[in-house]
This record gives structure tokens, sequence and C-alpha cells, in this order.
């Protein structure tokens, strides 16, 4: 029989139904509990609301424990690619070689950005910051694929669409840093494979393989991570119907925040004003601890992972590495670690389990690969673009679509008058 989940309410008692994940989590379904019962549920910042039933990406926050569509992280960092990933994200399965090979030649064919895109992007001031500008290049594309605008998508839209935008993101997000530098736009080299030619577009030279292959890991860690805030954007608005490059030009801009991907710039900077102020990295923590100062240790805590961030640990173990490959020796990474051991032994961060998340080592490898601070939201983009889609394709392709539309406990002033 069934599971049921008994709610008292006093004046009556109801039944509701659980549904239970694959991986075991337990729900309570209340979809049907105002209509029952006129009561609504109430959940600040939704930490304990299922959104959506989804098949793509699983997360034990407990156990540190990340897979996509059935995978672990750790087993697809060391055996895939980032194209074999996001394909993995959108279509539900891994790609044979012959998808493989089709999907570089489909993306190969439209990773040239059109002109009024360049126009655009060059149409920004210098030191705007690349996240709005990306954002913005992202619904600007809407104008010239109108025929992938359509609220109801054909099979063969939803095929046309995955390689485009894979191809059109990796090009605008080159556009949006050469730009910033007051350089040349450089179109894309179809000889060049994913992530190499992002790095050609970006510095107009043809990239060392270890730095093509460390950005390529960097991309999968960022992949999908289920319903975080900009994933839900991305399904909020999509269930309105808004064509993709709407939805997922949301989906940047909620990842623009400090608290959600624009950790990755905050943590450099933290850093950075850490090794300024001498190094001593104690005061900063006391700063984070106290409730009157608005400062957070960036990098460090999870609405989730309560135990550890798997991306975090695979990050750490690249960022020795990559620096190593490169030659580089960024005192950063020992600043971070030191902050990272030294609050892993305080009371406060231990209490309230905070760990480093995916953003504290990040930009550490960004920045030893050149990559300047304020594009490291818009490399975070990059890589979470596959997830968002088949977020919105998920959405869309659901038994029961409906509107995303949450109710509120309204607390205002009432029976005023003029
Ligand atoms: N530094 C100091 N205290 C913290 C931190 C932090 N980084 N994170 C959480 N806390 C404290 C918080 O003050 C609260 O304390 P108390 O119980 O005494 O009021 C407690 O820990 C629980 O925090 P919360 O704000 O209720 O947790 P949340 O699940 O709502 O927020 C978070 C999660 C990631 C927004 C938060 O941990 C944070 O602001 N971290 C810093 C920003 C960051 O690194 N964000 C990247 C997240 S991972 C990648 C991504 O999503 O893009």
């Amino acid at each position: 029989m069934a599971k049921t989940a008994k709610l008292d309410l006093g004046e009556t008692t109801i039944d509701l139904p659980v549904i239970e994940g694959t991986e075991g989590e337990k729900a309570v379904d209340i979809s049907k509990l105002r209509a029952q019962t006129g009561y609504i549920t109430y959940d600040n910042g939704l930490g304990n609301t299922g959104a959506c039933l989804s098949d793509i990406t699983f997360i034990d926050g407990e156990k540190g424990v990340l897979k996509h569509r059935g995978y672990t992280i750790e087993n697809l960092c060391e055996k895939s690619s980032y194209l074999e990933v996001s394909y993995l994200a959108y279509f539900g399965k891994l790609p044979n070689a012959d998808e493989l090979s089709a999907l570089k030649a489909q993306i190969k064919d439209v990773s040239k950005i059109p002109d009024g895109i360049k126009a655009l992007i060059k149409s920004f001031p210098k030191d705007a910051h690349p996240m709005g500008i990306t954002s913005a290049a992202m619904v600007a594309l809407s104008g010239y694929y109108g025929h992938l605008t359509d609220s109801d998508l054909t099979d063969k839209q939803k095929q046309e669409i995955f390689p485009l935008m894979l191809g059109q993101l990796k090009t605008i997000s080159a556009a949006v840093y050469r730009h910033g530098q007051g350089k040349e736009l450089i179109d894309p080299d179809t000889s060049l494979d994913y992530t190499s030619d992002f790095l050609y577009m970006m510095t107009g030279e043809k990239p060392n393989v270890d730095v093509a292959k460390s950005l390529d890991v960097l991309l999968i860690l960022h992949a999908d991570h289920e319903q975080n805030c900009s994933a839900s954007t991305v399904r909020v608005v999509g269930s309105s119907k808004a064509n993709i490059f709407a939805s997922i030009s949301a989906g940047i801009d909620a990842l623009w925040g400090p608290l959600h991907g624009g950790a990755n710039q905050a943590v450099l900077e933290m850093l950075e004003a850490i090794q300024n102020d001498g190094g001593g990295y104690e005061k900063f923590i006391a700063k984070a601890k106290d409730k009157e100062d608005p400062f957070r240790l960036m990098g460090f805590g999870h609405r989730v992972y309560k135990n550890f961030d798997p991306r975090a640990k695979v990050i750490k173990g690249y960022c020795d590495v990559v620096l190593e490959k490169l030659n580089v020796q960024d005192p950063l990474l020992e600043i971070a670690k030191g902050l990272e051991k030294t609050a892993l032994q305080d009371e406060y961060f231990v209490k309230r389990k905070l760990f480093p998340n995916v953003d504290f080592y990040s930009g550490i490898i960004y920045k030893a690969l050149g990559i300047p601070t304020n594009m490291f939201t818009v490399m975070f983009a990059l890589g979470r673009q596959p997830g968002w889609m088949a977020q919105w394709k998920e959405l869309i392709e659901q038994d029961g679509f409906r509107i995303t539309r949450p109710r509120q406990i309204y607390q205002g002033k009432t029976d005023e008058k003029l």
C-alpha cells in the first residue's frame, strides 16, 4: 500500500501521499492541501520544498555525494569531457562515439555569433561587469533565432537548440572578455575542441593542452546542481512558457549574486584583501563570526552540503596540479588552505556545518589560467549552461506542466480607508 503521512490540524486530520525518490529521499505531497483544508505551507528560502520531480541530478548533502543521471561527479571528471557531460544532462544518456562527433560538428557550425550580438557587446562600457553583458547578449539571441522562441517546441527544435546554445555562449563569453580588455573580438577556430576554442577566442593564442584539460574539468564540475537559485530561476521563467533565451538569461542574472555563482569572484577578492592586510586570516574569521558584521566567509557554507562539497574536493586537488604544471606560485593558495584549516577547527563553523564550497578554490585556478577576476562568474555560467538547458527541457516535457506561482501569507494592513 502507498505510504501516507497524517497531518493533524486540530479541526481536521488528513492523510497526505508520501513520494519516495529513487535514492530514498522522502517527500510529503501537499499539492491538494489547500483544496482539502484551506491551509498553505510556509518555508522561508524553500529549504524544505521539493519544487519538482527530476531525473537529472542527485545530491546527498549529508554524505557529500553528487551524481548526474546516476554517475558520480568524480567518475565523470575522470572519464568524460565537458561536452559528454553536457549531452548526458540534456539528453539523459552519455553520447556514443558517433553522437559525440556529430555534436562537435554541429557546435562548430553554430559557434559564430551574429554581427548584431558583437555590436551589442561592443556597445557596453569597457568596465561594465561581464555578467550583465553576457545576460544581455543571451536574451538578445532571441532576436536572431526567432524560429526557436515558440512556446511549444518540437523535438527537432530541441535538438537544434542544444548545440546552438553551447556554441553561442562559448563565443559570447570570450567576446565579453575581449571587449573588457579593449581588444578586437576573435571568431571561433573550428579546428579546436570546445574548451581550447574558448581559450583561443579569449587570448588569441592556441592554448596549452594541460590548461584546456583543467578548464574542461572545471566546466564539468559546474555542469548542473539540481534546484539551486539559478536553475530554479530558469524553471520559474520557463514555466510561463517564456523562450529558452529569456529563461537562461534570467538564470545568468540569478547566478551573478555573491551568495550564488558570484561567490567565486568574491572569494578571490577576499583572499586578496587578506593578503593586502598582511596575510593574517584570523581577523577575517572573527568578522565572519560576528553577528553585527554582515561579512561572511565567501566560498564557505552551502544550503545542501552539510559534510563536504565533493566539487570543492576535486578542485582543491586540481589547484595543486594546475599551479605546478603552469609553474605558478600563488601565495593566495596558501592563504586559502590556511583559512580553510583554521575555519574547519573553529567551533562556529563546525557547529553550523560550514565547509568550503565549489567557489572556494575555483578562482585560484581561473587566476592561474590567466582569467581575470570579474570573468569568474561568466566561467561558472558557461559551465552551468547544460544544466539550465536540461532543467528547462525536463520542465517543458513534464506531465502536469503548470506555471510556477507560489502563494504568500499576507501580513500587511487590513481595511485602510481614504
Ligand atoms: N560565513 C559565516 N557564517 C555563515 C556562512 C559564511 N560563509 N554561511 C552561513 N553562515 C551562518 C549563518 O550566519 C547562519 O548562522 P546562524 O544560524 O547563527 O544564524 C548559519 O550559518 C546558517 O546559514 P544560512 O544563511 O541560514 O544558510 P543558507 O543555507 O541560507 O545559505 C549560503 C547558504 C551558501 C548562501 C551561505 O552559506 C553563504 O552565504 N555562504 C557564502 C557565499 C557562498 O560561498 N556562496 C556560494 C554557494 S555554493 C555555489 C553556488 O551556489 O553558486
